[in-house]
């Protein structure tokens, strides 16, 4: 059994694509489970019945939304993608992304989002590794202080962790009404003054509504893209998680404020707080 269970372990998770990687932790989780309410049923014991369908249920449950957050079907996530490395069905190369990108400073940022009435903040990974929640938090205060409406826009696979900005965002105090699921704000951006998009990349690509080749091709995104000025806040002109390249970073709305998403915010909240005077 001890053989045969290595060998079915190993085989599950040797089929599926690194992209889907959250998705088979989740899956893990969630087996984890059953096999303890099937130990329950041949122990006879309810409690372990009990508490294994709630772990069991509960992992089937978050895989399934992560799933939909990235438009993979579960079937396709266990069952596809061996032997086809990324776990992708696609294999036509998206259109490659041409035109210049329009670089921004912190100083311009500044005048934009004081004389916003409208912000919304779009975090990703970026902001996780250049540990920013804090910064923004000061930000969002100094904000929402001169009366400008500032929300968060969270996508459901944002970071790398199921709930990663929700947790970073609650460690450093944002209110929790002003931070957002995507499907609450996505109609809002074209009345949104100015979006700050801090270290997030895939998440806002237009290319997953528009390019069919694209391997990101029918996931949601976050359309930061049709409001009125974008802030891109990252090192590079490189590709997030998924390794697609991002049209957002040409788009005439879009300026990038290019360096780390930490050194960008302390720039932003001190020069905040010098036209505040304090
Ligand atoms: P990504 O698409 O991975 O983009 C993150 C961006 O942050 C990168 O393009 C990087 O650009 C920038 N960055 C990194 N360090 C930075 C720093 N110190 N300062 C400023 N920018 C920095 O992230 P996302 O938009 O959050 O999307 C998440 C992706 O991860 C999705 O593709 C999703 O499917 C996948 N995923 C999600 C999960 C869960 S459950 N959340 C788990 C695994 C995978 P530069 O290098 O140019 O700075």
């Amino acid at each position: 059994m001890t053989v045969i269970s290595f060998a079915l372990g190993a085989h599950l998770v040797a089929a599926i694509g690194g992209a889907d990687m959250p998705v088979v932790v989740s899956m893990l989780n969630s087996y984890s489970g059953w096999t303890a309410s099937a130990a329950g049923f041949m122990l006879g014991n309810d409690l372990l019945i009990i508490t294994g369908a709630l772990v069991g249920s509960s992992g089937a449950i978050l895989s399934i939304i992560m799933c939909r957050a990235m438009n993979r079907s579960i079937v396709n996530v266990i069952f596809g993608g061996f032997g086809t490395g990324g776990g992708s069905a696609r294999s036509a190369s998206p259109a490659a992304v041409t035109g210049d990108v329009q670089e921004t400073d912190v100083d311009e940022v500044v005048e934009r989002l004081t004389n916003a009435t409208s912000v919304i903040v779009v975090p990703g990974y970026g902001m996780a590794v250049a540990r920013a929640q804090h910064k923004v938090q000061e930000m969002t205060e100094l904000l929402r202080g001169q009366g400008i409406d500032i929300r968060f826009g969270i996508h459901p696979v944002a970071g790398r962790l199921p709930g990663h900005m929700n947790v970073l965002l609650a460690e450093a105090n944002v209110p929790y009404d002003i931070v957002l699921e995507m499907d609450e704000l996505n109609d809002d951006f074209p009345s949104t003054d100015v979006v700050l998009v801090i270290g997030a990349n895939d998440i806002v690509n237009p290319s997953a509504m528009t390019d069919e080749s694209s391997p990101i091709y029918g996931m949601p995104v976050l359309e930061v893209w049709k409001s009125k000025f974008v802030v891109m806040m990252k090192r590079s002109r490189g590709t997030g998680y998924a390794g697609v390249d991002n049209p957002l970073f040409v788009e005439p709305c879009t300026r990038m404020l290019f360096g780390d998403a930490g050194d960008s915010m302390d720039g932003i909240v001190g020069a905040l707080r010098e036209r505040a005077g304090a």
